[in-house]
């Protein structure tokens, strides 16, 4: 058994922490040693009404084990007071898990404006607020570790969640920006894309799945990303029931028309080779992307022009 994985003297923020898996992460970074900030508006799988007793009900968990908890019920979107009860309270905050969700699923055609702004304003507008208040504070210590939580259906899309799609595509990139940014700080950012039963998923899986797909097999990689021997950034997992995968862009080889005129018709040509993934690459960044199209032989700024 390795040794265990401590968080002694950090300062925890867990949005959505009253339920599924938010609570699972609280509980563990709170039983090794973090002292955590429990954040959870309380309110319905939909995001309607709101209440204190999620948040009340695992700080005091925390505490029966021994471990140091505060409650804050604010929502996401006042992602600043949040980050304000913990330096109010603990004087800091190195760890920043943004994990709380609501759905609104709908068939596109069906879908309003109100189920995609909702959606938004919790994943996106939520994750920006409350990242962005701890942000400066991660920064000029020289230490954070912050997990986004994306989706499937971010990633490969699903019918009728479109605004949820978006949302969690949109942690993604924010996530890959914030790596780059924080990186040099020892801000690392990474996403983890989970599958757990949960009162959330309960809408979508049937009952005996959500039982078994219990949030502690998730929490363990959120937790480790949380770590400070971790040194990972920018990275994308999939993680639920025991397994434990990462993901990456992957590029064909492609078709470069280089200086010769091309239209839709030779696009048409060339789509089976355009989308040939016998020959890949897996560009990390965008230098990484370009430089390879644009110093290609045949681009007309080849041979080294750029
Ligand atoms: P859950 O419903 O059990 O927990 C989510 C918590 O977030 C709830 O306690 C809720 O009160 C809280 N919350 C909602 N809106 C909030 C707001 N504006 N401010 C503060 N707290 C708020 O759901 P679950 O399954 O634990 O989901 C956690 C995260 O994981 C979500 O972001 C969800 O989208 C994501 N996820 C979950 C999957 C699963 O299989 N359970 C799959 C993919 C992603």
């Amino acid at each position: 058994m390795a040794d265990e994985l401590r968080y002694d003297g950090r300062v925890a923020i867990v949005t959505g922490a009253g339920n599924g898996l938010g609570r699972a992460h609280a509980l563990l970074l709170g039983a090794r040693g973090a002292r955590v900030v429990v954040n959870d508006l309380g309110g319905d799988v939909h995001g309607g009404g709101q209440s204190s007793a999620a948040a009340d009900q695992v700080v005091a968990e925390i505490q029966a084990m021994g471990g140091t908890a505060v409650a804050s019920y604010d929502s996401v979107e006042a992602g600043d007071k949040i980050v304000q009860a913990a330096l109010d309270h603990f004087g800091s905050v190195d760890i920043v898990i943004n994990n709380a969700g609501i759905l609104r699923d709908s068939s596109f055609a069906k879908m309003t404006e109100h189920d995609w702004d909702l959606i938004y304003r919790v994943h996106v507008l939520g994750a920006f607020r409350v990242t962005h208040a701890a942000w400066p504070h991660m920064r000029s210590k020289g230490y954070g570790r912050v997990v986004m939580t994306t989706s499937a259906a971010g990633i490969y899309g699903n019918f009728g969640q479109a605004n949820y799609s978006m949302a969690k595509m949109g942690m993604i990139g924010l996530a890959s920006t914030l790596a780059i940014e924080g990186g040099a700080k020892n801000v690392l950012v990474n996403t983890i894309a989970p599958i757990a039963g949960s009162r959330l998923s309960g809408t979508v899986m049937p009952p005996q799945m959500a039982e078994a797909l219990r949030p502690d097999y998730v929490t363990p990689l959120a937790a480790y990303l949380c770590h400070e021997s971790c040194q990972e950034n920018g990275g994308l997992f999939e993680v639920g029931a025991g397994f434990h995968a990462k993901l990456r862009w992957e590029r064909t080889a492609g078709h470069h028309f280089g200086s010769q005129p091309f239209g839709p018709e030779e696009v048409a040509e060339k789509w089976l080779e355009i989308g040939d993934f016998s020959q890949v690459s897996h560009p990390k960044s965008i230098a990484e992307s370009v430089m390879p199209i644009l110093q290609s032989a045949d681009s007309p700024f080849g041979h080294g022009k750029v």
